[in-house]
């Protein structure tokens, strides 16, 4: 056995034996995010579906801490709203000032009487995964901290605060860029913005901050060193994967994080037995939901609370947001929103379905065909060419190339009927409100204004007469008349 080996094993069973326990978080949120030249504040733009404080809530949330304070200030009448639905149990704390992460951290526990560890995190960084924070708390709580600070290694450490660290190895500091000498700017070690303090020892010290630095703010990162320095434990906990820490500060940030996040939703989904044949082309959001035996093609979105059923297949090129899908499905480049497939339902190429539709199983909707509010039954086919507004189809029925329902007459919508087994002849027009009985046929290039009954034929359109000769009176000397003559027709 080597020493590193008995080491890790020594570690293992410290851990295992302490109890993840987490009285306080504090997430800092107030800053104006200036370098997304946004309306938007900053944590509210999105990844994979979720705004960037969701996503780092979503990950607090399960270290269950007793008590959550989120610290806002700019742009608080949007992020407050968001808070109230994404996290409605966490107190929001208003920073009215912006003068650095150590005022945000003396505004944040002010009040605060609790007794025992509090983390403190970024709003910025959607990417850290609540393992990681686990684990920063199992160490902290192992080596029996009373501060500590999670690191990482990057490879490019320029912006970030360094980690000056003794001979020994134990946190002396951390030093911000600005204030950094050309010989600390080598190190690349860095702050990752996430740390534990003792409840008490944290306040008794971040009350004595001062603004003695380069942008004349308080610095939470002081604190470390005056806790050191009053003798109690300080500890750096290098993190292992340095792209959870990556903060957002302009648009390029925020699509690499997009990126990485995208690798690791669809890495849990093919883990979980679904086919990606392109990850990278393919976008899922956090939410949704994806059986096994599903396979992605290239190109494909899926969005919001949508939910796959197995065995389905989705895409190419297809946008799926808001929908379930059920078992053994087919949606290929097609556009879907707020509807439910069926069973072995077939939706596709090129099939736009809007809200409120739902296909049973078996259903069949195809090529440029538009589906808006209506239900199709069991089996039946819409697959050429057609809009389907507001109605109700039964089982069985076959919708004709072209077939429209014209839902809408300018002011109103109105609704439309069609029953099982029925028969809609190609071109045909169903002026709503209209109902077609069961068993019903319309006639090719029908314009329907009035109900037809059960196992009627409806026929709304002008008798064709021909007009003998025509082409060759009137269009004499063309192609089209000498053909014509050809054949043996004649000018009367
Ligand atoms: C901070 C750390 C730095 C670390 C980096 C990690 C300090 C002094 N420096 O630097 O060591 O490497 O984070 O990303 O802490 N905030 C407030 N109120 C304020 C100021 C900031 O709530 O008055 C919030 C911001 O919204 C942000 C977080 O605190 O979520 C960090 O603030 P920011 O200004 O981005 O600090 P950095 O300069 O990045
Ligand atoms: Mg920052």
């Amino acid at each position: 056995d080597t020493w590193w080996r008995s080491k890790i094993r020594q570690d293992r069973k410290d851990r295992s034996v302490v109890q993840v326990q987490l009285e306080v978080a504090v997430v800092l949120a107030a800053g104006e995010g200036t370098r997304m030249k946004s309306q938007t504040p900053k944590v509210l733009h999105q990844i994979a579906g979720r705004t960037i404080i969701e996503h780092l809530l979503t990950e607090v949330h399960a270290l269950s801490p007793k008590e959550l304070r989120i610290v806002i200030g700019s742009g608080r009448e949007l992020v407050e709203p968001h808070l109230k639905e994404v996290s409605p149990n966490s107190k929001i704390v208003i920073q009215e000032e912006r003068n650095g992460t150590g005022h945000a951290t003396q505004i944040a526990l002010a009040d605060l009487s609790r007794k025992g560890t509090v983390l403190i995190l970024a709003g910025d960084t959607p990417l850290l995964k609540g393992a990681t924070l686990k684990e920063f708390i199992e160490s902290h709580h192992a080596n029996k901290s009373v501060a500590s600070v999670l690191t990482a290694e990057l490879p490019d450490p320029t912006g970030y605060g360094r980690i000056v660290r003794d001979s020994d190895g134990a946190i002396e500091a951390i030093v911000e860029e600005r204030d950094a000498t050309e010989d600390l700017k080598l190190i690349d070690e860095i702050n990752t913005g996430v740390y534990l303090f003792d409840i008490e020892t944290l306040k008794e010290h971040v009350k004595k901050l001062k603004k003695n630095n380069a942008q004349g703010e308080l610095y939470l990162t002081d604190v470390i060193k005056e806790i050191k320095d009053s003798g109690a434990k300080a500890m750096a906990i290098l993190a292992l994967d340095f792209t959870e820490i990556l903060g957002i500060n302009d648009r390029v940030q925020l699509a690499d994080a997009a990126a990485l996040m995208r690798d690791r939703i669809n890495e849990r989904h093919m883990l979980n037995g679904v086919t990606i044949i392109d990850p990278t082309t393919t976008w899922i959001d956090a939410t949704v939901e994806i059986e096994s035996d599903v396979t992605i093609y290239p190109g494909s979105w899926l969005v919001g609370k949508t939910k796959i059923g197995k065995k389905s297949v989705i895409g190419p090129r297809t946008t799926i947001k808001d929908c379930l899908v059920k078992e053994a499905a087919s949606i290929v480049e097609s556009n879907v929103t707020g509807a439910e497939i069926g069973c072995c339902a077939n939706v596709g190429p090129f099939t736009f379905i809007r809200a409120g539709t739902k296909l049973a199983d078996y259903a069949k909707v195809g090529a440029y065909v538009e589906i808006k509010n209506s239900s199709i039954g069991d089996g039946t086919k819409v697959p050429h060419l057609s809009y389907i507004g507001d109605a109700e189809i039964g089982s069985g029925t076959n919708i004709g190339a072209a077939t429209v329902v014209v839902n809408y007459d300018g002011v109103d919508k109105h609704k439309t009927k069609i029953g099982n087994d029925v028969r809609i002849g190609s071109d045909t027009m169903l002026v709503a409100p209209v109902e077609i009985g069961d068993g019903a046929y319309t006639a090719a290039g029908s314009v329907i204004t009035d109900d037809i009954p059960a196992g009627a034929m409806g026929v709304a359109r002008g008798k064709q007469r021909n007009i003998l000769g025509w082409v060759l009176r009137k269009r004499s000397g063309t192609k089209s008349a000498e053909s014509a003559r050809r054949a043996g027709a004649t000018e009367n």
